[in-house]
């Protein structure tokens, strides 16, 4: 098997890993045009229980740039698990009988490791629950190195949803190795769990709680990350309601900015960029989506190489 068995959360990477996978996202920019058959005699099944466009289909897009081949559903309500009551277990015994590796997303927090235990093949966690995304916290990670240069002494903005957000949980662990300074930006029902902050500044880093947006979009700032709040993860609507549309980000929020900072969010986005924004120079946030096909090709090969 290759450098890595699955990639199930960031918290299973060291520096060292990260920064690998970075450094290899880096060299498949050439590959990605070029395209390579490196995996051709690889098959990747992506099983999607939840919605998604850009994880699914940049996965696609990476493995046919890499020569390989690509089965698997998105609509959950097409499958045995979604209408029969198929176990996920059952489910990934089958799948791992058709494909060499499995890509997963699926609501329930968890669910990709368990998939892992079932499976001889190995297993990428492409979005489990409100809690782990690691495929997008290393494209963040590798679209901030790659539109800023480092990211070693820089000052980050996380803003939104911190608590349902599981792209959040992802890259915050994932800077939480590097010399950075995290602000952290959400209406106070939303906060990121005790926890995961407890985790990060335990790995040394300054992290510091906000409760506005303009707090968080400031001149000291070298990258804003704005997030979606997760409206489907609510248990009562009521409260999603009483925290829509706050916690946006206008133009005149954004023209307080440096000009070299960037505006990034893992997308889709609903109302927490107004669209005015798109045309300011810091806003990344479309560029950022073409390095999930670099950084995802990145960890096809890792996973099939010898190194
Ligand atoms: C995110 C997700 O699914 O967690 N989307 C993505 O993969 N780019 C963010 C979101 O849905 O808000």
């Amino acid at each position: 098997m290759g450098k890595f068995k699955n990639l199930i959360s960031i918290h299973d990477l060291s520096r060292e890993d990260i920064d690998l996978i970075l450094d290899t996202a880096a060299k498949m920019e050439d590959v990605a045009v070029k395209r390579s058959t490196d995996l051709h005699d690889k098959i990747m099944a992506v099983l999607f229980f939840e919605a998604s466009t850009r994880t699914r289909l940049s996965f696609e897009s990476a493995m046919h740039r890499l020569g390989g081949s690509v089965l698997g559903f998105s609509d959950v309500m097409s499958t045995s698990a979604g209408v029969k009551g198929e176990t996920l277990a059952d489910t990934i015994r089958t799948v791992e009988r058709y494909a060499d590796l499995i890509v997963i997303r699926h609501p329930l927090d968890g669910s990709a490791r368990v998939a892992a235990e079932f499976s001889s093949v190995p297993v990428i966690n492409a979005g489990s629950g409100a809690e782990e995304h690691p495929t997008q916290g290393l494209l963040d990670l590798y679209s901030i190195k790659k539109m800023k240069g480092k990211i070693d002494g820089l000052t980050i903005s996380l803003c939104g949803d911190l608590k349902y957000g599981r792209t959040v949980h992802s890259l915050g662990m994932g800077l939480s190795h590097y010399n950075v300074k995290i602000r952290l930006a959400a209406p106070p029902s939303l906060r990121m769990k005790p926890a995961v902050v407890d985790e990060m500044k335990k790995k040394g880093i300054s992290v510091e709680q906000v409760d506005s947006i303009e707090e968080a979009v400031s001149e000291d700032v070298d990258v804003i990350y704005q997030t979606r709040i997760q409206k489907e993860r609510f248990g009562d609507i009521r409260e999603y309601d009483k925290v829509a549309g706050q916690f946006k980000i206008t133009k005149k929020d954004a023209e307080k900015l440096r000009k070299d900072a960037i505006i990034l969010h893992p997308l889709p986005r609903v109302d927490e960029i107004d669209s005015d924004v798109d045309s300011l120079p810091q806003a990344r946030y479309f560029d950022q989506v073409y390095n999930g096909v670099v950084t995802r090709m990145a960890i096809l090969k890792l996973l099939f190489s010898d190194a």
